[in-house]
């Protein structure tokens, strides 16, 4: 199985921590040169220190704020003027939790902007390079509410339908030019975003953190929380040269929580 990516470099956002971070990390290890993109610099720094050299790769980072559609896009033209991009992880924060029914217009607008629109614009900057490689992946984080929505977050259930949409006619517009479009569908997983939904469910329901976590854990079979580094192993191979013939698939990685097909 060729799942080499040296001569590739990857494009990888929200990849200061979490699995954006560990997405990065597993790209590098299999040879690929690395661009991370987020907020934070002094995380972009770091993490662009822990990242694998031994294939003579070169990585880079750039600032942007995904809640700033004309500030990604700005980024992202720098960036495809000094680079040739291979993979594009399309990833950000998820929206903010809550019930469907006390969400305003705009948390639905700011939303769709931070992860529909910038995916659009990303993809749209980094296409040429793609097709004149013959070589293209993109792969979207997004979540199992793709498949079926979680209870308490009603904007992201709704605003991730639109992205799997989105992409899957993407993936039937690239699929001639080599080009894949996959989406990953992370199930509970144990990062920042993770803890910081089951503080907020504790303080809520008045149970603690842990057994907020461990009923979390027993929604799967898996019967445990997935790890970060677990969803980068399906993010490494959708972008490896093995995967060239999955295209426009919904993956989900979940110890097999999702109730659906
Ligand atoms: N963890 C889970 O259980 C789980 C389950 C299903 C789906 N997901 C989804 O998967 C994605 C990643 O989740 P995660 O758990 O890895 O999240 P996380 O730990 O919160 O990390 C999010 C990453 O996105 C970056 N980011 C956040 N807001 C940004 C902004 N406005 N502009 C640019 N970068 C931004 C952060 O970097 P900076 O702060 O440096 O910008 C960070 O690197 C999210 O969309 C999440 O909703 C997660």
């Amino acid at each position: 199985m060729n799942l080499d990516l040296k001569g590739k470099t990857a494009l990888v956002c929200g990849s200061t921590q979490g699995i954006g971070k560990a997405s990065a990390i597993e790209l590098a290890q299999l040879g690929a040169s690395v661009i991370l993109l987020a907020r934070n610099e002094n995380k972009l720094k770091e993490v662009q220190s822990e990242l694998a050299i031994e294939n003579s790769q070169v990585h880079e980072y750039y600032v942007a704020d995904f809640s700033n559609t004309t500030n990604v896009k700005e980024v992202i033209q720098t960036i495809v003027s000094k680079h040739d991009i291979h993979i594009l992880v399309n990833n950000t924060g998820g929206p903010a939790g809550g019930p469907i029914i006390a969400a305003e217009g705009e948390a639905f607008i700011n939303a769709f902007n931070q992860h529909l629109i910038n995916n659009q614009q990303l993809v749209q900057a980094v296409i040429p390079a793609m097709k004149a490689a013959k070589y293209g992946r993109v792969i979207n984080i997004i979540s199992t509410s793709v498949k079926a929505p979680l209870n308490g977050l009603g904007v992201s259930n709704t605003i991730r339908g639109a992205v799997a949409s989105w992409s899957k006619t993407m993936a039937n517009e690239l699929g001639q030019f080599g080009i894949t479009v996959n989406n990953v569908l992370p199930g509970a997983t144990m990062t920042a975003r993770l803890d910081s939904i089951a503080e907020n469910k504790a303080n809520k329901t008045g149970s603690t953190k842990e057994e907020v976590l461990k009923q979390m854990a027993s929604a799967a079979p898996a019967q445990r929380v997935g790890q970060a580094e677990e969803i980068a192993n399906a993010v490494a191979f959708l972008a490896s040269p093995a995967a060239g013939y999955i295209n426009g698939v919904n993956l989900p990685v979940d110890g097999g929580r999702t109730p659906c097909l």
